[in-house]
């Protein structure tokens, strides 16, 4: 098994079900980046090993819990610790490698890409007392059905990002054509009521303002967030949801657009 400390923020571990090696492995990032990666993970015991705690390799593992992967798991654990590569902490020592191929594509192609994805456009709204907040994001998303879940991905340098975390809950509000001063009000107005001065909003039970015209209300607590480059990603369990008939609009190529049938067969 890897442990994978990509550049994006994400640890992941690649491979669970290999117990024959047990490596890191660091994409290339600033030394304060990576030695924050590492400490999530264990600790730096020099420049190319990395002592990892048995219960982050469980926790980051989608097996752990199952009978045969736990098996495995110990029988690892203790052929490191007859070739002595535990020490009294528990911990096993792994080498670290550097990932030399960390080929992406640039910024500008990125975005010309990303500007032929059409998308929906919705307000996110988030309160915590009189601390309201609000964003408007086409990256919102379905994610699954049961349980209900969306997410949404927000800029970290996004004014709402705080009182997003600090509530632990939204409103997505799918937004309509008739929303074009809604938008305009999240998009020039400074945060907090004043944003919310377009619109017919009310509040929900939670003092979380809701768009009863939009095309959907979606309830959310917030349940999972990962920080990921440039975006943190917000997923939200649906405590619930209405609907309301409205003509849609789309963000694409930088630009609001109406939709209209496309009548294929
Ligand atoms: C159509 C459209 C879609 C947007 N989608 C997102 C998004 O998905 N995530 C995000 O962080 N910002 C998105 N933005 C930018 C935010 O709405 C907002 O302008 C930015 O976060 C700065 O907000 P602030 O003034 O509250 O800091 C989008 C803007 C527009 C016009």
């Amino acid at each position: 098994m890897q442990i994978y400390l990509s550049n994006a923020g994400a640890i992941t571990l690649r491979h669970p079900a290999d117990f024959r090696r047990l490596d890191v492995l660091a994409d290339p990032q600033p030394p304060e980046r990576l030695e924050h990666a590492i400490a999530r993970v264990g600790r730096r015991e020099d420049e190319l090993h990395i002592r990892l705690a048995p219960s982050v390799l469980r926790f980051l593992s989608q097996h752990a819990g199952d009978p045969q992967w736990e098996a495995d798991f110990s029988a690892m654990v203790d052929y490191a610790s007859r070739h002595g590569w535990v020490d009294e902490r528990g911990d096993i020592r792994a080498h670290m490698i550097v990932n030399e191929h960390d080929e992406v594509v640039s910024v500008d192609d990125f975005k010309a890409a990303m500007r032929a994805l059409p998308a929906g456009i919705s307000a996110i709204t988030t309160a915590g007392g009189d601390d309201v907040a609000g964003m408007i994001v086409s990256s919102l998303t379905s994610i699954s059905a049961d349980p209900p879940m969306v997410g949404f991905f927000v800029h970290k340098t996004s004014s709402a990002r705080d009182a997003l975390l600090r509530n632990g809950c939204f409103v997505a509000n799918i937004l309509g054509e008739g929303h074009h001063d809604v938008i305009q009000s999240f998009l020039k107005a400074p945060q907090g009521k004043a944003r919310f001065a377009q619109g017919s909003w009310i509040m929900n039970d939670r003092g979380t303002p809701v768009l009863p015209d939009a095309l959907a209300s979606i309830e959310c607590d917030i349940i999972c967030t990962e920080a990921l480059g440039t975006h943190d990603l917000i997923v939200g369990k649906i405590r619930s949801a209405t609907c309301h008939q409205a003509q849609p609009v789309i963000n694409f190529n930088s630009c609001m657009h109406r939709i209209a049938p496309a009548h294929i067969q």
